[in-house]
């Protein structure tokens, strides 16, 4: 009896584990941590880049309801208003200051917003960066890019984003704790045909970041990268926004990606996924059995670009197997 109920008890295992893995929206890890931790965020100061609109603007709302301090910054005044008085609305207790910003405006003007962003708040300094803003272009060919759009991708997803973190992690030094939280991308973990120039982007971020944290983790210093795959955010002027998208494109919803976020960020998460499948899938295989993730891309690279311009699902299954249909 024993000899037959141990097969049965392991297949059900595996059984269990494989439904889960196929319906999970982050990585396992990530997934497996709970909610968000609210002492670790409660009256801290938590200053968000790109939070005039999409995941920015519902992680600041997030942010507001575990007690946060707000800083908000995005090009926008406007947008940045209207989401301040929209967590006000909501969370009448908030504190919340809107810092409008460009990313690319370079180091002297980055400075400075440092130092207003430093004095908010009785000059309690900044605890978590959440370095979420992002530039980002429709899908192309990776011989049609040009120099202009590559500068105009770093210069945002590079430059002002390390810029600003190696201007600001001084002081979070000196007070003996700082939190980066970085948005990345899947498209940072895994080539994205279509996206060379965002997912190198996010490449240089992750390598940044990774390197940053060896570094400095031993001074107070922690980072978590976030790299999601398609999430559905609303009103989203990014290169896809949602009226454009394919219906059957299945995105992680935004405040289950805000959530997530939040979660790696409280829990100390090194890295975490955020994403249904299959992005997930090849994520895992790319990092883990490099040799068989890479080889599927290549099967999907050129598919990819011709169901993107075709208005098509760019996450779908059939680009995997061959399929031609994929909306
Ligand atoms: N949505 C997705 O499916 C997805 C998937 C993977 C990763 N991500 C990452 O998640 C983050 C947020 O994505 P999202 O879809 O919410 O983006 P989004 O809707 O396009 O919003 C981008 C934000 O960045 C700000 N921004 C753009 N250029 C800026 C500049 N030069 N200086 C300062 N702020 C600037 C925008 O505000 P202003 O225009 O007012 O400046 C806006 O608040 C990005 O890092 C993105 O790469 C998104």
């Amino acid at each position: 009896m024993l000899l037959l109920a141990l097969p049965l008890a392991g297949a059900a295992a595996v059984a269990f584990l494989l439904f889960k893995f196929a319906t999970v929206d982050g990585d396992l890890t990530l997934v497996s941590r709970g909610a968000p931790r609210r002492e670790k965020v409660d009256g801290k100061v938590v200053w968000i880049t790109g939070a005039s609109r999409g995941i920015g603007e519902v992680l600041a709302m997030q942010f507001a309801a575990l007690g946060a301090k707000l800083i908000l910054s995005a090009r926008n005044r406007e947008e940045l208003e209207r989401v301040k008085h929209k967590i006000i609305n909501k969370h009448p207790d908030s504190r919340v200051e809107v810092l409008p910003m460009d990313l690319s405006s370079g180091e002297e003007s980055l400075k400075e917003h440092v130092h207003a962003a430093e004095s908010l708040f009785s000059n309690a300094g900044v605890d978590y960066m959440i370095h979420n803003a992002a530039f980002e272009r429709p899908k192309r060919r990776v011989l049609e890019e040009t120099e202009k759009g590559l500068k105009a991708t770093f210069d945002v997803n590079v430059f002002g984003t390390i810029t600003l973190t190696n201007l600001l992690a001084p002081s979070m030094m000196d007070r003996g704790m700082g939190h980066f939280v970085v948005m990345s991308s899947a498209a940072g973990k895994v080539p994205s045909p279509g996206q060379a120039l965002y997912s190198a982007s996010k490449h240089a971020l992750n390598g940044y970041f990774a390197s940053l944290r060896s570094e400095l983790c031993t001074k107070g210093i922690k980072v978590t990268v976030v790299c999601p795959g398609p999430i559905e955010t609303p009103q989203s002027s990014s290169a896809t926004s949602s009226s454009q998208r394919p219906s059957s494109e299945k995105r992680v919803p935004v405040e289950r990606c805000a959530e997530l976020t939040i979660v790696a960020a409280t829990h100390g998460l090194k890295e975490a996924w955020i994403s249904y499948q299959p992005v997930l899938g090849v994520m895992y295989l790319v990092q883990y059995m490099p040799t068989v993730g890479l080889w599927l891309m290549d099967k999907i690279g050129a598919k990819r670009l011709d169901v993107a311009a075709k208005k098509g699902n760019a996450y779908s299954w059939n680009l995997l197997f061959g399929g031609k249909k994929s909306a």
